[in-house]
């Protein structure tokens, strides 16, 4: 039995007579059309890989923002489709929004304003007034969709940081159903949130759930402090819940895994071997290899690590001609300057270093930018000696996983910024680095590129046990856990009340 029945089955029987729906920005099958031809594409989230497994098994349906330019020739009425097209198991029901909401709530509000404030870059923010509208809008056609699907008897899943506001529109139509939202990105301190100048509208918005799941024990207690400035809350710290206009919402860690079993399977393909035979002929690759994979996104301290790697190379030269990094990166919210800006400096960076250090035989930075199949990414993880994870603040960062999972032959090093949420779980067994500190960093490379075998696998054991045992499926039976006990918590106190 794989994990995923294992898990969809679990999830399945926790859900007893209640019908599941799920909300996300990103939709997990996407219609496009190309040369009058309509194909079917699965976007590839992690969130939405790891969702659609459950949705197949337990059924139910899937609201998401229909982004396909084909999307709508293929749904109903309603904006749903059965999916997935091979084997119909679920609804997916489009939420429509016209470009100009697009801009205002998913380039705009979410992220230029949500999604600098949470990773903490106050100087990043946009404070466009029309955003937060588009913002309020989208949700409210999210809300409206969901709540035409739901029953008292539904159990809503509302994902991230797009749907801020849907739960208490929901909660105003469907007061009885069980609203749980899962934060994907840091929570704050209150002093960076309160930047937010709709702080008040979110955590009323997020406070309609009755339960709230963040990636780290850190992100509840930012939220918790944040829900007790709050006019009416009451924070109970000890049940680690908030008591607000008559409900109680509990805030719970739930650090989100990978598909662990899948990434070690693909890593042992034939492709993945087969492509790493003809990457290196195509490279003039060093002996070791270090590899980074990323959104081009600020939050992922890029130009901070091209730094580091130059001045290791300036420092080491024993190492040129050794050592090459290799840097997949994927374009991301190109609509919005600031992403524009780092890939243009992303790029310029990597042309200067390698001009100053490359030979004719060896190329120091090797830039990937063009899709890679999976196996591809595989082989280029399980051939790494080290994987570098220096983010400048990262919710999670499931990189640093799957390159753990990936390791299926020598032991390579994860080096893992203190500032991801990953460094909760595996931080001891990585080398730490901090994005900022350029000297420390490149101490680190040198230290990990030196590790003694035994040593780098005694770590990398200790990160397999940890990655594979808190894998998505134990994330989603996690969360599902507390809902059933959060049901019996309350069974208990409504007929000890009734007793009364
Ligand atoms: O980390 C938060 C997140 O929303 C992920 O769920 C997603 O994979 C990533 O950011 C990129 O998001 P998008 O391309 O949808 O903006």
């Amino acid at each position: 039995m794989t994990g995923d029945q294992v898990t969809a089955e679990t999830v399945s029987s926790l859900l007893g007579d209640r019908e599941l729906i799920v909300a996300s920005n990103r939709q997990p099958y996407s219609h496009v059309r190309e040369d009058g031809e309509i194909t079917v594409t699965r976007p590839a989230g992690g969130l939405t890989s790891a969702l659609d497994p459950v949705m197949q098994s337990a059924g139910g349906t899937w609201v998401a923002w229909g982004s396909g330019n084909a999307d709508f020739d293929v749904t109903d009425e309603n904006g749903s489709v059965r999916v997935p097209p091979e084997s119909p198991a679920y609804d997916l029901r489009r939420v429509e929004l016209d470009e100009e909401r697009v801009e205002g709530y998913y380039y705009g509000y979410s992220n230029q304003v949500l999604w600098p404030i949470c990773h903490v870059y106050p100087s990043k923010m946009n404070t466009e007034t029309t955003f937060w509208n588009h913002y309020r809008r989208a949700n409210r056609a999210f809300a409206d969709a969901i709540a035409d699907e739901a029953t008292e008897e539904s159990l809503i899943w509302f994902q991230d940081y797009h749907l801020g506001v849907a739960p208490r529109m929901v909660r105003e139509k469907c007061p009885d159903a069980f609203c749980m939202q899962f934060w994907h990105i840091p929570w704050p301190s209150w002093d960076a949130f309160q930047a937010c100048p709709q702080y008040e509208r979110l955590l009323d918005g997020l406070l309609a759930n009755d339960l709230l799941g963040f990636h780290t024990e850190r992100y509840c207690q930012n939220f918790l402090d944040c829900a007790a400035m709050l006019p009416g809350t009451r924070v109970d710290r000890a049940t680690r819940s908030v008591v607000y206009e008559g409900r109680r919402t509990f805030v719970r860690p739930f650090p989100l895994g990978i598909d662990a079993d899948g990434r070690r399977e693909l890593a042992t393909s034939k492709d993945a071997t087969t492509f790493w035979r003809e990457f290196r002929r195509e490279h003039e690759l060093g002996e070791a290899v270090a590899v980074g994979v990323e959104r081009l996104d600020y939050t992922k301290g890029i130009p901070e690590r091209l730094t580091a790697l130059e001045r290791f190379w300036d420092q080491h030269p024993e190492w040129r001609g050794e050592f090459t990094y290799v840097q997949k990166a994927s374009e991301s919210r190109t609509q919005i300057d600031a992403y524009r800006e780092l890939q243009a400096e992303v790029e310029d960076e990597v042309d200067r270093i390698n001009d100053r250090f490359g030979t004719d035989e060896w190329t120091p930075i090797v830039y990937l930018n063009e899709h890679l199949p999976k196996e591809g990414l595989a082989a280029l993880y399980r051939e790494a000696d080290l994987c570098i994870v220096s983010a400048r603040r990262d919710g999670m960062n499931l990189v640093a996983k799957e390159f753990v999972a990936s390791q299926v032959e020598d032991s390579g090093v994860l080096l893992l910024s203190e500032l991801a949420g990953a460094d909760e779980e595996l931080g001891d067994e990585a080398v730490s680095v901090h994005p900022h500190d350029t000297k420390g960093f490149v101490d680190a490379i040198e230290r990990a590129l030196s590790l003694p075998e035994s040593d780098r696998e005694r770590r990398m054991h200790g990160l397999r046990k940890q990655v594979h045992s808190n894998d998505v499926y134990a994330w989603m039976n996690t969360q599902f856990r507390t809902i059933e006990a959060i049901q019996r918590g309350r069974e208990v106190a409504s007929k000890s009340l009734r007793r009364q």
